[in-house]
């Protein structure tokens, strides 16, 4: 049996602002069946300290970062959790990642610093009952692992996914003693990056080997306009970088069982579902599709795009009902196009419950990103019949086959991808869906194709299986 330390910031049920929640809670089950125990190290944040009982600490530091912090061992939803209870660090108001203005906390670099930090410590052996052959980070908050291990002459393997390269998790030089980082190492063939402290680097020069979540988004990487000043450094170490898709638990999402909805078989079982969504967002009956997005509204969900593309859809027929929450200039934006329009309504916020009835009853889910690494609301649309039309990148351009002309007479179309990313080409792309979903059996056969389309977890859990082995 193989033992990984998964060190990550967020992980479903207990925390979660995004796909890598979904990930880091999905992931150990599937590698179960692989014959590798995952345990998880979490941050104790407020939320998660509720929902955890106190019980015995595992370990125990008396200075992390300023003040005392155990780690408290539970399992939850099958998952086997470790818990950072530092509350010095960890149990305040506001987000997981900032205040309630949205600013990031200024010592978020102490914050994660101290995660890595006690999982180089888990590595050295600091529970009394497990230590792991491999620790597993993700993304910039587990990016100092490696310092950390090596500054505890460890050579534990160090496997480092990139969920997303966007943050970087940048500290100032002067934190460099109050971070314990060894200031011979500042130089830009370890962690200095522009002068600063830049956790992310400190990851991808210091993993054994790399991945991201999708090939494509693998290859664009390397690219200056995906690599955000990182493709230099994975251009160099290409020969330890792969890619591998993401999956999603096939039990939380399943048509036949789900109790959100009215459950179904085949695509003809989804019009309840629309008829009970429709009314859940004031909308109308239509001709056209209804299409559905669930989203954090940022600029790299391509939002922006969708408000100039929407007349394409709302004047034709076409109607959408959006679900999401993030920059509040976008927010503003989409609440009043919806003021304006009948075909378009908009629901401020996060709702889980309310994700599985859009993709029950949605005729079609947008997924417009500017850059996605791999992107899980198109899967969950496949899985539902829900056919995907996406944007030309990464994650989505491994996972939706477009309906071409090829691929209709091939019959393996899942749904419509568009390209270049901007309106216009976007705005085509709802010309193409409507076109498509005019036409009864087109439309039924491509819908058919995607709920056959396998989205689980089992062809990536057995491809990080390789990717342990090959650093063991
Ligand atoms: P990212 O991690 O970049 O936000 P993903 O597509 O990988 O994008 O994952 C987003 C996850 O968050 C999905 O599980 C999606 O259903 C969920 N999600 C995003 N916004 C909301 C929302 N407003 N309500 C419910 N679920 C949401
Ligand atoms: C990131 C990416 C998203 C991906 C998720 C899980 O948040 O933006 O594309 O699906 O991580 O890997």
């Amino acid at each position: 049996m193989t033992k990984v330390l998964f060190v990550v910031s967020e992980c479903a049920p207990l925390v979660k602002t995004g796909g890598l929640a979904d990930v880091a809670g999905a992931l150990p089950a599937a590698l179960a069946q692989y014959d590798v125990n995952v345990r998880v190290l979490l941050p104790g944040y407020r939320t998660v300290m509720a929902q955890v009982q106190k019980s015995k600490p595992v370990a125990t530091y008396n200075n992390l970062f300023g003040n005392s912090a155990d780690v408290i061992a539970c399992q939850i939803a099958g998952v086997d959790f470790l818990i950072l209870d530092a509350p010095h660090l960890y149990d305040r108001d506001g987000s997981i990642y900032g205040d309630a203005t949205g600013a990031d906390w200024l010592d978020n670099p102490e914050r994660f610093a101290a995660l890595c930090k006690v999982g180089a410590g888990i590595a050295a052996g600091d529970l009394p009952d497990w230590q792991p052959d491999i620790v597993h980070g993700h993304d910039w908050h587990a990016g100092l692992t490696p310092e950390y291990l090596r500054s505890a002459g460890l050579e534990t393997p160090f496997v480092f996914t990139i969920h997303n390269i966007a943050f970087h998790g940048n500290a100032s030089a002067q934190k460099l003693a109050d971070l314990s980082l060894d200031a011979d190492r500042f130089t830009s063939d370890h962690f200095e990056f522009w002068g600063q402290i830049s956790a992310l680097k400190a990851g991808l020069m210091g993993a054994t080997k790399i991945n991201t979540v999708s090939q494509t988004y693998a290859d664009e990487l390397m690219t200056p306009e995906f690599g955000l000043g990182m493709d230099g450094i994975l251009q160099a170490r290409q020969s330890d970088m792969s890619g591998i898709v993401n999956g999603i638990d096939l039990d939380a999402w399943n048509p036949q069982t789900d109790p959100n909805i009215t459950k179904f078989k085949s695509p003809a079982g989804k019009s309840k579902n629309k008829t009970a969504l429709q009314k859940t967002f004031g909308l109308g009956k239509a001709d056209g599709p209804l299409c559905v997005l669930v989203s954090r509204l940022t600029e790299q969900k391509g939002i922006d795009l969708l408000l100039d593309a929407l007349p394409a859809l709302l004047d034709n027929g076409g109607q959408l009902a959006l679900l999401g929450s993030g920059d509040p200039a976008l927010e503003v934006a989409l609440l009043k196009a919806a003021a304006k329009h009948q075909n378009l309504s908009v629901k401020i916020g996060y709702n889980e419950k309310l994700s599985h009835q859009m993709m029950a009853g949605g005729d079609a889910i947008l997924v417009p990103s500017r850059f996605e690494p791999c992107g899980l609301t198109q899967l969950y649309g496949l899985r539902y019949g829900t056919v995907p039309l996406v944007a030309l990148t990464g994650g989505l351009a491994d996972t939706v086959i477009n309906a071409s002309p090829a691929a209709m007479a091939r019959k393996v179309a899942t749904g419509i991808q568009f390209f270049p990313i901007n309106a216009h080409a976007f705005a085509n792309a709802f010309n193409r869906l409507l076109t498509l979903y005019s036409d009864k059996d087109v439309w039924r056969s491509i819908q058919r194709n995607a709920m056959k389309q396998p989205v689980g977890w089992e062809a990536a859990a057995q491809t990080y299986k390789d990717l342990y082995e090959s650093v063991l």
